[in-house]
């Protein structure tokens, strides 16, 4: 069984590679850049050079390809917007998979993105989860919660950097998950007959407020973070500013994500038939060996750079 992963140097993507050559399925990776995912090919992939946003590229990565997994989405940093990436490429690349006869498509969604059709990148996901269905093939549609490794830009690091944390005055409990606990449900249920042609929910364990875990990063670092409290409509203000100028529509849509998540204050749990919710390790072990391995970097920086110091002082 040859699986094509899209996507595969992203979060998710990377654990899901991971799992599935140790699964011993043959995988390929389309990638935009050689040198930055050539620790694929040393895990054993295959890569293919492919940019969702060219569709003459993705015809050649499908060849031979009985299984499609894709977890691309736009980057905070991309030139593109959203509307390329998570909506008008996947389409293409849905296209060229019916096309060359792929047997099965595992598209990655946001758990319950029909919520709020004013998100432009929930709805596009949402209205993708849609063509997914619709397209023929067989499909699993995972609708996932927020990852644990997106803490560490949003908590971990302002902290330990001593920069301001923005909070939204109201936001919503979340159930994070780790990409490596989901990454072995998508590749367990590749063949599962449970899984074929349904939406399945992956939900970490326990739901978490921000202060919860910024409490949890301050005792792990032993510092006091800085926090700032962002009314709710100042998100949509920025976002209406950002939406001005066209190299910066990305940023708007990831604000309007904010916007959505902090206009909730319940909980978002899932309203699938199939439902994951398991955390191998949990949000605090995940973060106690983050601090502990930054923490023991941190201290042999120092030491090294006091013992030049000592050095230069002696010269
Ligand atoms: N992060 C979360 O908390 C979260 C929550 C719910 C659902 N999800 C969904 O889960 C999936 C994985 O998310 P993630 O956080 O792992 O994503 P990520 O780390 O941001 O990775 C994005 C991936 O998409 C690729 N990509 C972007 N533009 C591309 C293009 N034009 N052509 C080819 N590849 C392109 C990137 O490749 P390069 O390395 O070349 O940029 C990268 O491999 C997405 O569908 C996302 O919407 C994520």
């Amino acid at each position: 069984m040859s699986i094509l992963v899209v996507g595969g140097t992203g979060t998710l993507g990377r654990q899901i590679v991971k799992q599935a050559l140790d699964k011993g399925y043959k995988v390929k990776c389309l990638v935009r850049d050689f040198r930055r995912s050539a620790f694929l090919k040393d895990w054993g992939a295959e890569l293919v050079y492919g940019d969702l946003s060219i569709p003459s590229t993705l015809p050649l990565a499908l060849k031979g390809i009985n299984i499609v997994i894709d977890s691309s989405t736009i980057r905070s940093t991309s030139t593109y917007t959203s509307e390329i990436i998570d909506w008008r490429s996947k389409l293409a690349l849905l296209e060229a998979a019916k096309l060359v006869g792929i047997k099965k498509i595992i598209y990655f969604s946001v758990l319950n993105a029909g919520k709020d059709p004013s998100v432009s990148l929930l709805d596009l996901k949402f209205r993708m989860e849609k063509e997914v269905e619709n397209s023929g093939l067989n499909y699993t549609v995972f609708q996932c919660s927020g990852f644990f490794q997106g803490l560490i830009s949003q908590y971990a690091l302002p902290i330990l950097e001593n920069q301001t944390i923005w909070l939204p005055g109201n936001s919503a409990p979340v159930a994070y998950l780790d990409t490596q606990d989901a990454a072995k449900i998508v590749v367990q249920t590749l063949n599962s007959p449970e899984c074929q042609n349904k939406k399945v929910s992956l939900i970490g364990e326990k739901f978490w407020t921000s202060k919860e875990i910024i409490q949890i990063c301050e005792r792990l670092s032993g510092k006091t973070a800085k926090i700032s409290y962002i009314p709710t409509i100042a998100f949509g203000l920025l976002r209406r500013f950002f939406r001005l100028f066209e190299f910066t529509w990305n940023i708007a849509d990831r604000l309007q994500f904010g916007e959505i998540s902090n206009n909730s204050s319940s909980a978002v749990k899932p309203s699938n038939e199939i439902s994951w919710s398991i955390n191998r390790l949990s949000l605090e072990s995940y973060l106690q060996e983050y601090f502990g391995k930054i923490l023991k970097k941190l201290r042999e920086t120092n030491y090294q750079q006091s013992q030049k110091s000592d050095e230069i002082s002696f010269l």
